[in-house]
């Protein structure tokens, strides 16, 4: 078993519309989408790179665990999801392996993806995210 691509890199922004300018303008980029996860208390905008996705990200409330990190640490980079084929294996495998997870079993992720969390104090400092 073993994760197939990285599927997208998040990034914490305070507000997405004063982001979205950048990618698009600067990069050149189109947004492809806006949604918000309810269960993540975000909002999210998707732009493609080649054969992976860039995602902002915005809190939707104070009490978002994205402005916790935004207050700790301020607007940057904050996760990089993996694609998998079997999230439960790889969360299992995760946890035998001693890592913290932040989601015992997958949520409900931008795009009706499952995806599940592994807090980054046990993966070497990167928020990791799977995705299937
Ligand atoms: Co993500």
């Amino acid at each position: 078993m073993m994760v197939e691509k990285i599927d997208h890199l998040g990034i914490a922004v305070r507000s997405i519309a004063a982001a979205r300018k950048f990618y698009e303008e600067v990069l050149g980029l189109v947004c492809e989408k806006e949604e918000v996860v309810a269960t993540q208390k975000v909002r999210t905008a998707f732009f493609t790179v080649g054969d992976i996705h860039i995602e902002l990200l915005e809190p939707t409330s104070d009490d978002s665990p994205l402005a916790a990190f935004l207050e700790k640490k301020g607007e940057g980079f904050h996760h990089i999801a993996y694609r998998t084929d079997n999230i439960d294996a790889q969360l299992a495998a995760a946890r035998d392996h001693g890592c913290k997870l932040i989601n015992e079993t997958p949520v409900a992720g931008a795009g009706g993806k499952k995806v599940g969390f592994l807090h980054p104090k046990s993966t070497f400092g990167v928020l990791t995210e799977f995705c299937e």
